[in-house]
Parts: C-alpha cells; structure tokens; sequence
C-alpha cells in the first residue's frame, strides 16, 4: 500500500500528492466545479466520486485496449493512484458532433453530425484563457515536437473511436471531449481524467444533455444527471 504525501498541486478540480513511490502520484477528485476559464464556479455535491469512478473505468478499459495511460488504481471514492506525468500542455480536443466553441468560433450547426471527427489543440495555460492553437505554435513554444504530435493525434483518434462505441453501447452519444498527454520516462500516456467534466454526453434517445453543460448554463439535474453518467458507466 502505497503512502499518501504532501499536495504537489491543486488544480479547480483535483488535488495531486505525491507518495513513497517517486514514480506515482495520487489523484483526489473535488466537488468544486468551475467554467469559463473560472468566471463561474460552485459545487457539484458528489461530482468527485463520480468523476473518479468513470474515470477509473474508462481508464482501465482504454489500458486493456492498448492505450498507455497514467492510471494505475482505484484506491477510494475519491482517489485513484497513476504515473507520475511531465504534463505536455496541450489540450487536445476531439469532436464528433457540432457542440460548444465549434459552434460559436465557425457557425456550425448544434448538434450536427460531423463527416469525420475533428482534433483540435489548445494551450493549457489559464493566464492566456487557454487558446486555440495548431502543431506550429506548440512546436515554437517548445511543447512538443512534430513526432510528439503524430503520437498525440494518432492516439487521441484510437481513444474517440473506442470511446464513441462505448458510450454508444451505453446509450450515451460522445459529443466531443478533452484529453491531457504527459511524459513518463521518455514515453508519452494519456493522463488526467475521461468525466462529465471533460466530456459533452447526450442521452442517445432523448438528446438530454448530461455534462457539465448542465452547470455552465444552469440546466438543472446537475448532480442526478452526473449520477446517470456514472450508472451508466459502470454498469456492466
Ligand atoms: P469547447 O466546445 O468549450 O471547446 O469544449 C470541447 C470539449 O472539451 C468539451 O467536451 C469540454 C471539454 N473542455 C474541457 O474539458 N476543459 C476545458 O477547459 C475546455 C475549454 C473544454
């Protein structure tokens, strides 16, 4: 059993500690939610447990399909343990349906299928409001190098399609989500978390949003909606 040290970091919605082992760190998931780089915040009673255990899940079937990530148990409601990651920071967006900022930046359609899925990749960096950017911007800013990003896409494209079919399989529709990339001894996984938080999910019959769109713009069924998700996710 691994031992629980000091916080390294704590983000809106997790707390990172360190543990006795060098090489692997300690994930807490927080009830505090936040949106538009910050502007709006509060708490979502219970959304760490929930975003924990999908995560644990989606994790652990994305590593028993061949993807490396970070995950490397579930330790309680709230925490799971992983590798330690240099986090490459880079947000990498994918998207199967038209939803959110695609919407806004270039006028599609909500809701509208898209022909192939769309990568898309953001600076992870708050102070500048996480901006939209492509492979020459993060090359000039020293992110990550042009191979780095034939892993990046390569990989996150296998996660969506994986992805798609599961939650479709649970009659969830994958609208689009949000991936995190690190390095771990020279080798780059997927870390951070696959939640509610970093995903838009419609019910496939319905089309009821149940996201964390529910709390950016004040939808109701926040919590009941995150507790669907998790019903769903870990039903099998
Ligand atoms: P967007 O439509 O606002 O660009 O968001 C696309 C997807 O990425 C959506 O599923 C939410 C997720 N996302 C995050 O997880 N963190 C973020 O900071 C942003 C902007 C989006």
């Amino acid at each position: 059993m691994m031992k629980k040290g000091n916080m390294l970091y704590e983000g809106k919605a997790k707390k990172i500690f360190e543990t006795d082992n060098p090489d692997l760190i300690i994930q807490e998931f927080k009830d505090d939610a936040s949106a538009f780089n910050a502007l709006k915040t509060g708490t979502i009673v219970g959304k760490g447990v929930v975003n924990n255990s999908v995560s644990c899940k989606i994790f652990s079937f994305l590593e028993a399909s061949g993807i490396p990530t970070h995950f490397v148990e579930k330790l309680s409601e709230r925490e799971m343990a992983c590798r330690k990651l240099d986090i490459i920071k880079v947000e990498v967006v994918v998207r199967n349906v038209a939803a959110g900022s695609l919407v806004k930046r270039y006028g599609f359609e909500e809701g509208a299928d898209l022909e192939f899925p769309i990568v898309e990749y953001y600076l992870k960096d708050d102070a500048l409001a996480d901006p939209l950017m492509n492979e020459s911007h993060a090359m000039l800013l020293n992110l990550a190098s042009a191979e780095d990003f034939v892993v990046l896409k390569s990989q996150a494209l296998k996660i969506n399609a994986l992805l798609v079919d599961y939650f479709f399989k649970r009659n969830l529709k994958l609208v689009d989500f949000k991936l995190e990339f690190g390095r771990h001894h020279d080798k780059i996984f997927l870390g951070d978390e696959i939640s509610p938080d970093t995903c838009r999910l419609w019910d496939v019959g319905s089309g009821k949003k149940l996201d964390k769109d529910r709390f950016r713009f004040d939808l109701g069924d926040i919590e009941e909606s995150y507790l669907e998700v998790q019903k769903r996710v870990l039903a099998d």
